[in-house]
């Protein structure tokens, strides 16, 4: 009870000295606000990016204000406005919100959840050189060993395509991240992932517990607590200490060995600096558990997202035979029957970049992003900006810009095709990757890594609508997921190999990987 009360006290006082506040600039434009609880009743919980699209369109702002129990808040809702505040201005828009509660389920060495400070560098910067456009060459092996397992999988058991797909996203990234190889659908490993992604996303929306709010509430005894998202956290950290825990030692031992065969991978590679570095005599800036923190940031920044975005380009290659065909010829025309293609055939395979491309923009993963946070006060085009504010970017509304994109519900790769080869030359959409400081540094990794999975299928795999009994294709209603991330809800696909050969190919390459 006492709890309750010292919180309703802290909104109450934080939302008043808030609002009644004088700067020296307007803020943004924003609803009307209610006397002790701003714009809580604003903020919509379902769909917040169609409901920001309405905003910005009511008050004629590309930016728009809330106040969130006395946290200010702004949502970007245009590109030009996005690289001008967070491209532009970088530098004062690189801390991210509390966080709390993700700190607690044990995700406070990942450098998507990390304040801006000195912690934050040192990860941002082994993450960027780590997977920066020539140091992921080194992991095309890996993406398309998977992809290629991944594709025979699917092919063996078209009905669990889902679950196959999830697989090659988390084998690709505890591969690469830390060196360990997913062998079966029972492998431990798998099993380890599944918990993690489960107690994640079970977690809600980075930055909206009311734990992030008021942090002080981390330590309230459990008998005393009343929040579901805490107990959800403090129940489940054993999972994401498991993440962090089981891969990491594994590896370890790999290295300390004397004739190391560990597999190149992100957190091998940190160990040998480490060592390199003890060995000279240096020190060692990073220490190991800030490796172990940065390797599981890329499993948590990496499976789910690859999992989803392949999933919404298999959506579409089924729901758009042309795109689908025009695509196939493509890769036929390259690669030819007589083998698999390979990222090496990439810069050669432009319609699949295209394809990529689209299925990012057609629904932008997180539409209204993961948000920034103001070290400072500033002023764009006379609105004040305070410090602190939480920065919120509507991908989605960037997606839908009629004055970039036209026909923008419509799936259509070839928007991206140069005006000059006779294409419409329309930019590709960057936003679905974030902004600024805190761009997502695994977004070249994982560019890859669709574009094998789906340059693979095309050469080995037919895809289609299942049929009914008279032979009609049957129609699927498809429901994004609303909330940090969007995916497509379950639907079903038919896959058939292309040819007794391309089926060969594929066995021949995986051998016995279960
Ligand atoms: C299609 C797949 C992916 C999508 C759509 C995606 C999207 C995003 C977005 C929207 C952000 C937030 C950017 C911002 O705040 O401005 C982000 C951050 C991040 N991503 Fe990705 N991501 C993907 C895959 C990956 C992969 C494979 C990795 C593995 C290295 C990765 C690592 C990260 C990390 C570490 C951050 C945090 C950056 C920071 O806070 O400084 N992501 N990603």
């Amino acid at each position: 009870m006492g709890a309750v009360v010292f919180v309703g006290i802290t909104i109450f006082y934080k939302v008043l000295s808030s609002t009644l506040k004088q700067y020296p600039h307007p803020l943004p434009p924003s609803p009307p606000s209610e006397p002790l609880l701003g714009h809580v009743r604003k903020l919509p919980m379902e769909n917040a990016h169609l409901a920001h699209m309405e905003y910005a369109k009511q008050y004629d702002s590309d930016i728009v204000y809330f106040n969130v129990l006395g946290n200010h808040m702004i949502v970007l809702n245009t590109q030009k406005v996005a690289n001008e505040i967070l491209d532009k201005r970088g530098a004062i828009y690189q801390d991210r919100p509390n966080f709390v509660l993700f700190d607690v389920m044990g995700w406070g060495l990942t450098l998507t959840f990390m304040p801006y400070g000195p912690r934050f560098k040192l990860h941002r910067s082994a993450l960027q050189t780590g997977f920066t456009k020539t140091a992921i060459t080194n992991y095309r092996p890996i993406q398309e060993d998977e992809a290629r397992q991944g594709v025979l999988r699917i092919l063996r058991r078209s009905g669990q395509f889902d679950h196959s797909l999830r697989r090659f996203a988390s084998a690709v990234v505890l591969r690469i991240g830390f060196g360990v190889t997913v062998a079966s659908d029972e492998d431990p490993y798998i099993k380890i992932a599944v918990n993690a992604n489960l107690a994640t996303a079970q977690g809600g929306n980075p930055g909206t517990a009311l734990v992030d709010y008021f942090p002080l509430l981390r330590y309230i005894p459990e008998t005393l607590n009343f929040s579901e998202t805490l107990r959800h956290a403090r129940k489940w950290s054993w999972a994401i200490q498991d993440l962090h825990n089981i891969p990491f030692a594994a590896i370890k031992k790999e290295y300390v060995s004397e004739n190391s065969t560990a597999n190149p991978s992100f957190a091998y590679n940190l160990l040998d600096k480490y060592r390199q570095n003890e060995e000279k005599g240096l020190p060692n800036h990073m220490t190991m558990h800030d490796i172990q923190g940065a390797s599981a940031s890329v499993f948590i920044a990496g499976s789910n997202t690859t999992y989803a975005t392949t999933t919404v380009a298999i959506l579409n290659l089924m729901l758009n035979p042309d795109v689908f065909k025009k695509a196939q010829a493509e890769v036929d025309r390259v690669v030819g029957s007589e083998r698999l293609p390979s990222l090496e055939d990439r810069p050669n395979l432009r319609y699949i970049d295209y394809l990529v491309e689209e299925t990012t923009r057609w629904r932008p993963l997180s539409p209204i992003g993961i948000p920034h946070k103001s070290l400072k006060d500033d002023v764009h085009n006379d609105m004040f900006i305070p410090k602190g504010t939480y920065v919120y970017y509507n991908t989605y509304a960037m997606s839908r810009d009629p004055a970039v994109y036209k026909d923008p519900e419509i799936f259509r790769p070839e928007r991206y095709t140069p005006r000059e080869e006779g294409g419409d030359g329309e930019p590709f959409l960057v936003g679905p990757f974030g902004f600024g400081r805190r761009i997502c540094v695994g977004r070249h990794l994982a560019q890859a890594s669709v574009w094998i999975m789906v340059a693979t299928l095309l050469a080995t795999t037919d895809i289609s609508k299942p049929l009914d009994a008279q032979g009609r294709p049957i129609e699927q209603p498809i429901h994004f997921s609303t909330g940090l991330s969007s995916h497509p809800g379950k639907f079903d696909v038919v896959f058939k190999p292309r040819s007794e050969k391309a089926l060969r190919l594929l066995e021949a390459f995986v051998g016995d990987k279960q």
